[in-house]
Formats: C-alpha cells, structure tokens, sequence
C-alpha cells in the first residue's frame, strides 16, 4: 500500500512557511533563512513521496533556496512563489530586486518629497492638537525607556480646509524632518499596479533619511467601506500601508517615522484602519479666538483698523474655514491695494527692473475692505455636517 506522507509533511511545511513569515515580520533575519532553507528541505521531501506533484514540489523548493538566499534583501517572496517563470540564478534575482527598488526609491525621492518651512506659529488656534503633536515628536527623540512609545500613527479628521495638511508641514518644518506628503488618490491612480511598491519603497526612503513624517492625505480613498467600492490596486496599497503602521521594521529603533494620515469622511474609515491609528484628532472649524489667530496670521506686516471680534463672530457665524478666512483675509487685502493705487495697470508696460524700484502703496485694513471680501465667500459646511463630525468624534475620536 502507498502511504501518501505528503499529506503529513504538508503540515510540517505550512508551519514553517508560518514561523517564516513572523521571523521576517519581526525582522529576524537568520531565523527566517533557517525557516525558508527548512521550507525547502520539506518540499523536497515531499517530492519524493508524491510523485503527481513531484514537479511542482521541486520548483517550489528551488524558489524557497531563493529566498533563503534573498533574505537581508528587500526581496518579495511571494512574487518569487507565485512566478511561473523558470527559476534564475539567485545573484542575478538579487540584482533584479535591488534594481526594481531602487527605481521606486528614486522616485519616492523626486515627486514625494517636501521641505517645509511651515512653523507651528503659522497656524491659528488648535492648541491643545499642536501641544500634543509637538508633544509626540520630542518624546520619539528623548531617551527613554523602550516600553514607552511614542505615538506611530496619528489620525486628523474634520472638515475641509481646517489646517490637516498645514499641521503636518508644521510638524515637518519644526523638526527639519523629511515630509512625504501623499495623496492616496493620486497614488493609485497614476501609478496603478506599483502603488504597493511605492509605500514600501517609502517607508525605506523614510527609514533612511529619518526623522520623516509621512502624510497620507485621503486616506479614505483607499478602504473598503467606501459604497463605490475600491480597486485592487487601493487595496494592496492600503494592505502595505497597514504593514508598515504596524513597524515590526522599527520595533525598538530610536528613529522617528511618524505617520499622520487625513481624512474628511471619517465615516468611511474601515476597523483594519482605525485600529492601526488609535489616535484619532477631530481638527473642527476655528472658534472665535481661533479665527481671529488665523485672521492675524494672513495679515501680517499690515494694520488693522477693525473690530477684529465682530469679524471673528461672522467668520463663526458663517462656518468659516481657515481656508476660508485667508481667502477672506486675501480679499481684504486686494480690496485695499486697489483702493490705494489706482493706477496699478498702467504701470504694466514698465521694465521689471523700474518695477522694482517704486513700492506699493499699502495702508490700514478698515471694516469696508472686509464687508466686500465677506460678500465673495461661502462657507459650503451647514449645520448637519459639522454634527455629523462631532457625534463621530464622540464616538471614534481620541
Ligand atoms: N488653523 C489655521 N491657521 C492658519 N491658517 C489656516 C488654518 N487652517 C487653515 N488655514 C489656511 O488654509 C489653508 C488650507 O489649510 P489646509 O490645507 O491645512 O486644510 P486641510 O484641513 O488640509 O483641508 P483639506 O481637508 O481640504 O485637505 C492653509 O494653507 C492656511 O492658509
Ligand atoms: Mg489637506
């Protein structure tokens, strides 16, 4: 009688592949070599008691010496797994591998990343938000003890133009730290199959050229709880992404990679998301004092000859964003400079270098430059949305 062991070994192996799979998870590079090299020794086993699948076993064990070999390496075993190409010479793979990842590195080094000069005086109001993210950059860069950990991921959720992308380039600018600033859609849409690549290739850049802050805006564009559904490539992205916030690559490393992720619609925020973001900050519209922080901000160098309550009352009034008060603020301005010179246009057909040698007129910002600017600005918020965040926060926020 023909006692199929294969069946037994498989067992054995699917274990292996398992302990290979934390090992190289948790970073533990020898144990995973010595799991894949045991992979290997297991599929040849059970090659020889299965001759149907003999074939298939034998590729298979071929690949996982690969692997073996690959390890150290930023190789993806899944893809060597899976290939039905004939196996290659182990060097010439490495060389494939590090060619592929450098090209994305690169990339992530040309189009994703930003200096910022933004300072956290630059932005109006949100106190205690700024007190606790300037907070979690100093403790990742104190000494401490390794069970205390610093904030790895940090949600920022509210409505549109209240100051999501402005904290992150503070938090980038104060630190000098490297700012990947990416939009989730755009990611996946330009760059369809590779999106997965590029977080990976990301994080290694972020890894390298530490302290980073990673932005990830719209991050909503990328779960699955979104009605329109999402694409593959979405949910690889999202996949890689969540691997990553999960850090076993930094697990008790000093480096500050920080990940703070946006959002309008938290609502769409799937449980896989949420959970790796425990920090989860509602950034509201500006109260009072906040817009008038903000209104300060985006007038400096000029006077205001205002009452600067009642304009902070009707920006409230009127669910002004920050946005919506610097375009206020910009409005007011153009109305003033207009006001004193006149004769701006005529001056077009000078050389810039005369340009440069007569100054602009400016003056005082008075109630009436603002009463115009007021007239072109429309909050699109209404009473029901800004609920809506608000018994969110109540119940997801923290
Ligand atoms: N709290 C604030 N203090 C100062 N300026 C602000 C503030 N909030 C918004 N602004 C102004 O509005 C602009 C837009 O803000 P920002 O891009 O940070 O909004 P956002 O929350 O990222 O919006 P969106 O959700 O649409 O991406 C800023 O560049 C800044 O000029
Ligand atoms: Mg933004």
């Amino acid at each position: 009688m023909e006692v199929d062991l294969s069946s037994a070994l498989l067992g054995q192996f699917k274990k292996a592949r398992k302990e290979y799979e934390i090992a190289k998870r948790e970073k533990k590079e020898a144990v995973a070599r010595r799991k894949a090299l045991e992979c290997a020794k297991l599929l040849r086993e059970m090659a020889k008691y299965n001759r149907y699948n003999e074939k298939m076993y034998l590729e298979m064990a071929k690949k996982w010496e690969l692997v073996a070999d690959n390890i150290g390496g930023i190789l993806n075993p899944s893809k060597v797994l899976k290939s039905k190409t004939s196996p290659y010479k182990s060097q010439e793979i490495q060389e494939d591998v590090e060619k592929e990842i450098d090209k994305f590195k690169e990339f992530v080094k040309n189009n994703l990343i930003q200096r910022s000069k933004i300072k956290w005086e630059d932005i109006g109001g949100l106190k205690e938000v700024k007190q606790l993210m300037m907070e979690t950059v100093v403790i990742s860069a104190l000494q401490r003890p390794t069970s205390i950990q610093p904030w790895r991921g940090i949600l920022l959720f509210g409505p549109p133009g209240t100051g999501k992308t402005l904290l992150a380039s503070a938090c980038a600018g104060s630190l000098d730290a490297t700012f990947f600033n990416v939009k989730a859609s755009s990611v996946t849409s330009k760059y369809f199959g590779e999106s997965s690549k590029i977080i990976s290739a990301l994080y290694e850049v972020a890894r390298e050229l530490h302290p980073s802050i990673v932005f990830i805006d719209e991050i909503d564009a990328l779960t699955t709880k979104r009605s329109e559904g999402v694409s593959e490539a979405s949910r690889r992205m999202l996949s890689t992404l969540l691997t990553e916030l999960d850090g076993f690559q930094d697990k008790g490393s000093d480096k500050l990679i920080l990940t703070l992720a946006a959002t309008n619609t938290p609502w769409d925020l799937d449980e896989a998301v949420l959970s790796r973001f425990p920090r989860r900050i509602y950034i509201p519209l500006p109260d009072k004092e906040a817009s008038k922080e903000i209104i300060k901000i985006n007038t400096r160098g000029l006077q205001l000859d205002v009452k600067l309550d009642e304009i902070a009352e009707r920006c409230v009034e009127r669910y002004y964003s920050g946005r919506d008060i610097r375009n206020l603020c910009q409005g007011a301005i153009w109305n003033m400079i207009r006001d004193v010179n006149r004769d701006l246009y005529k001056m077009a057909n000078l050389s810039y270098r005369e340009l440069r040698k007569r100054k602009l007129k400016i003056r005082p910002l008075t109630e009436e430059d603002f009463q115009e600017a007021f007239k072109k600005i429309k909050s699109p918020l209404t009473k029901k949305d800004i609920e809506r965040y608000e018994r969110w926060c109540e119940e997801f926020g923290g």
